[in-house]
């Protein structure tokens, strides 16, 4: 048998990988693709940083400005997130339901933010705003610094995290030896399943 060919090793790995993707800034995995559906019924996907995934609980979490679009296209709705790992040459495509939370339970999470990230929440538009020209959109005091935690204060409110409760694992491994994927879904407990590539 394959190393490949164990299914709850793959899924243990898919996990592995999103772990460390969530850690590691040099993972791959740490910036994958999550796609919603606009108001008009478009598919809308984005680069997003992954800041943490939790097997225990099948989730993955990412944060946000609490004023972007994705907000209302993923509170409460499915999300898919894309991610690939070339040196292991594994595809992940995972489905799931979005969350958006926002209130006091994150404080911790802007806290543990370096005050430079928290910066981006300073923008004084909301994302996707018309502007008159090429800007930041960040105020023009803090442009080019590092702001206070004083100055970084009143962003809070901007401020949003997205929860991912993991519901299905498409893995796709590429091999001279023969390609493999696997279809994983969590009812009641993970089960997988072997589709063709
Ligand atoms: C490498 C990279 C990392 C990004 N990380 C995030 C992120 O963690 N959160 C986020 O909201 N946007 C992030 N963005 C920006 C989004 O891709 C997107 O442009 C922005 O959030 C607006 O998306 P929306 O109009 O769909 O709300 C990142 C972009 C890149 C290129």
């Amino acid at each position: 048998m394959r190393p490949d060919d164990d299914l709850p090793a793959i899924l243990a790995h898919a996990w592995t990988l999103l772990v460390r993707g969530g850690a590691d800034r040099k993972s791959p995995i740490h910036t994958p693709v999550i796609a919603s559906v606009d108001a008009d019924g478009l598919p809308q996907a984005r680069v997003m940083v992954l800041r943490k995934a939790d097997p225990a609980t099948s989730t993955l979490r990412l944060h946000t400005d609490a004023r972007s679009p994705k907000v209302a296209q993923l509170d409460g709705k499915p999300v898919a997130v894309l991610a690939y790992h070339p040196a292991e040459q594994v595809q992940l495509r995972i489905t799931g339901t979005a969350r958006i939370l926002t209130d006091d339970v994150v404080d911790g999470y802007w806290e543990q933010s370096t005050p430079f990230a928290r910066r981006c929440y300073l923008a004084e538009h909301p994302p996707g705003t018309p502007l008159p020209g090429p800007s930041s959109g960040l105020p023009a005091w803090i442009e080019g610094q590092q702001p206070t935690l004083e100055q970084i204060a009143p962003a809070r409110a901007n401020f949003a995290t997205l929860w991912i409760e993991v519901t299905a694992i498409d893995w796709l491994h590429l091999a001279n030896s023969g390609h493999r994927r696997a279809v994983f879904r969590s009812v009641d407990g993970w089960a997988g399943e072997w589709v063709a590539p």
